[in-house]
């Protein structure tokens, strides 16, 4: 997508996940809204969904797209890299990241935000998969770790 048209997608979509984050929920109703809107407006995400922390394990919460993987390897992987360093992981192509965990072979890039609580205590993280090499920018990382914070706001 041309960076001027994702960021405009961009925008309209956190405009709408504000208003429709504003009404009472939990967490869990947070994040499956946010799932639900991302992965339907963009249409480059073959899977969009969180990995929540729980008893020191990363469990799959919320998805859409192919059936994923339910519990990730300890400390292996993206997305135990992005809670570990506590930052967006952008990864061009997922073969050339040491320790990926491949859930669907069509994945090919990927990107990871960490979700943190009201406390900013890291919970978990959006892990969003494209059937695309290189299908993640700056832009992505800047505008999802926006949407993702919507959630820890309450
Ligand atoms: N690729 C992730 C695992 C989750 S799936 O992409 C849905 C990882 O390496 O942590």
């Amino acid at each position: 997508m041309e960076p001027q048209k994702k960021t405009g997608r961009y925008l309209r979509i956190y405009r709408q996940l504000k208003d429709l984050l504003e009404k009472p929920g939990d967490t869990d109703a947070r994040m499956s809204t946010v799932v639900a809107v991302l992965h339907h407006k963009m249409e480059s995400f073959f899977w969009t969904g969180f990995y929540c922390l729980k008893e020191g394990e990363l469990i799959v919460k919320t998805y859409q797209g192919p059936v994923a993987c339910q519990l990730l390897e300890k400390n292996k992987g993206v997305c135990w890299a992005a809670i570990k360093q506590g930052k967006t992981i952008i990864v061009p192509d997922v073969h050339k990241f040491p320790g990926h965990i491949a859930c669907d072979s069509r994945s090919k890039s990927e990107i990871v935000v960490p979700l943190r609580d009201s406390n900013n205590k890291i919970i978990g993280v959006l892990d969003v998969d494209s059937s695309s090499l290189n299908a993640f920018d700056e832009t992505d990382a800047e505008e999802l770790e926006k949407i993702v914070a919507l959630i820890g706001e309450k």
